[in-house]
């Protein structure tokens, strides 16, 4: 049913009501820009041209935009409708549906917005909302209807009265147009309001008004249209996304004891049958294989790579490592910028020093290695195959394949 389809994503905005310096369509969601999501979603819907507008802090937010995807500046921040009318600049040769999307909206689902797509060109509608009903409306624009039910304005909270603040249907910001009635109407806009800007949602009384069909379809699952404004709501969304993060993992056949205390970044990969205990953090860029065990009180950061079967255990933290199959970590180590072979044991309380103040250092311990208890391995340094260290002591040499060490620092008592 879709005709060709292009897309305008508004993320021109400044995070003012963040309270922060970053953009806020780089802010994250389970380590991921918030805009990132909204970029994925665009992605299935296959639309002949991407059209992202660009403003506040432009060369931070570009860094993170595919290949392919046009980008527009708005060099002035005059409001919604006028990022669209930069937007559509990208856009002259188009005909067909124009998809309006804000950077700050990243739960929508993609089942979504084909439901809205279909019902607009299938109705052949001028302008088709995305709304939905929810319990506490505070923030949105309200959905104004006639009294035969059918769609005549948007207004914002700002410029609500107390009747319309207690409108329960909102606007989602998604907008599906046809091209022309956009484009040959967002003129007749202006900033008559209380920000004093040019809203994009203005347009909808204006098209009712001129009698252009203008339509909604509602949106069932009404945390989809969370938009992101302040810190509580990213953090709401954030718990939204986790939830689909980990569920997607369970379902895939990996154990999360407890969901709510288990933080997994968007893009992690893990294994089938490995169990996530409780209170466990992993960060981006990493790897688990399967039947492996993780946590509780685990803090993988970036770029860790588990191999099969290893238990990485209470009061872990690893940072750019990989560790070999079958290997133990069991209890309190830190492993940093360090390569571990398998069938390798590290014993309770062993630190990896990979900072000498200046450089992050490098350690290699080889396969079938035993590190005792509270063993300090002080980078850069190589451990041999099937070698044992003594509990306590501080390894600042190499050590050759099969050899025993004990002491501060820590000398060779024996070769095996
Ligand atoms: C907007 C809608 C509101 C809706 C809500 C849904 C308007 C006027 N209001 O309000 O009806 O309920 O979203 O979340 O549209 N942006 C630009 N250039 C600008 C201004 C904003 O690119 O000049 C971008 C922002 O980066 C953001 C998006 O547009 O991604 C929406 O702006 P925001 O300020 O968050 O609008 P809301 O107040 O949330
Ligand atoms: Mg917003």
């Amino acid at each position: 049913m879709k005709n060709e389809i292009a897309v305008i994503i508004l993320a021109a905005g400044k995070s003012t009501r963040m309270k922060s310096e970053i953009p806020k369509v780089l802010h994250k969601l389970c380590g991921r820009p918030m805009l990132g999501y909204v970029l994925d979603l665009v992605a299935t819907l296959k639309p002949k041209q991407v059209v992202v507008v660009l403003g506040y802090k432009q060369e931070l937010v570009r860094k993170i935009l595919p290949k392919g995807v046009k980008i527009v500046i708005q060099n002035k921040l005059l409001g919604t409708a006028d990022a669209v009318k930069v937007g559509l600049s990208a856009l002259s040769g188009f005909k067909g549906t124009v998809l309006v999307l804000y950077g700050d909206n990243p739960l929508l689902k993609k089942e979504t917005l084909d439901k809205l797509l279909d019902y607009h060109v299938g109705n052949n509608v001028d302008a088709t909302l995305l709304t939905a009903k929810l319990k506490k409306p505070f923030g949105y624009g309200r959905i104004i209807r006639d009294k035969y039910f059918t769609v005549c304005g948007i207004v914002e909270e700002k410029d609500a009265d107390e009747v319309q603040k207690d409108i329960l249907e909102i606007n989602t910001g998604i907008i599906a147009f046809k091209k022309e009635s956009l484009a040959n109407n967002l003129k007749f806009i202006s900033p008559n309001n209380r920000k004093k800007e040019y809203y994009l949602t203005d347009i909808v009384g204006i098209l009712a008004k001129k009698d252009y069909l203008v339509d909604a379809v509602k949106v069932e699952d009404a945390r989809e249209a969370l938009g992101i404004n302040t810190r509580v709501e990213l953090a709401k969304a954030n718990s939204i996304m986790q939830k689909r993060i980990n569920d997607k993992f369970m379902l895939d056949g990996i154990t999360i004891i407890d969901p709510a205390t288990t933080f997994i970044n968007f893009g992690t990969k893990i294994g089938a049958d490995t169990v996530i205990y409780p209170f466990t953090v992993i960060e981006r860029d990493v790897k688990i294989g399967k039947r492996c065990q993780v946590g509780p009180f685990a803090h993988l950061r970036e770029a860790v790579q588990l191999k099969d079967d290893v238990t990485a255990g209470n009061f872990i933290e690893m940072v750019r490592s990989s560790i070999g199959a079958k290997t133990f970590v069991k209890h309190f180590s830190y492993i940093g910028d360090t390569s571990v072979g398998d069938n390798v044991n590290i014993g309770a309380g062993t630190v990896t020093a990979n900072f000498d103040g200046k450089n992050k250092n490098y350690t290699l311990i080889k396969d079938n290695v035993n590190i005792g208890s509270d063993t300090v391995i002080v980078a850069p340094v190589k451990i041999g195959k099937f070698a044992i260290t003594g509990a306590g002591s501080v390894v600042t040499r190499n050590i050759p394949d099969k050899a025993v060490v004990v002491g501060v620092p820590a000398r060779i008592m024996k070769k095996k």
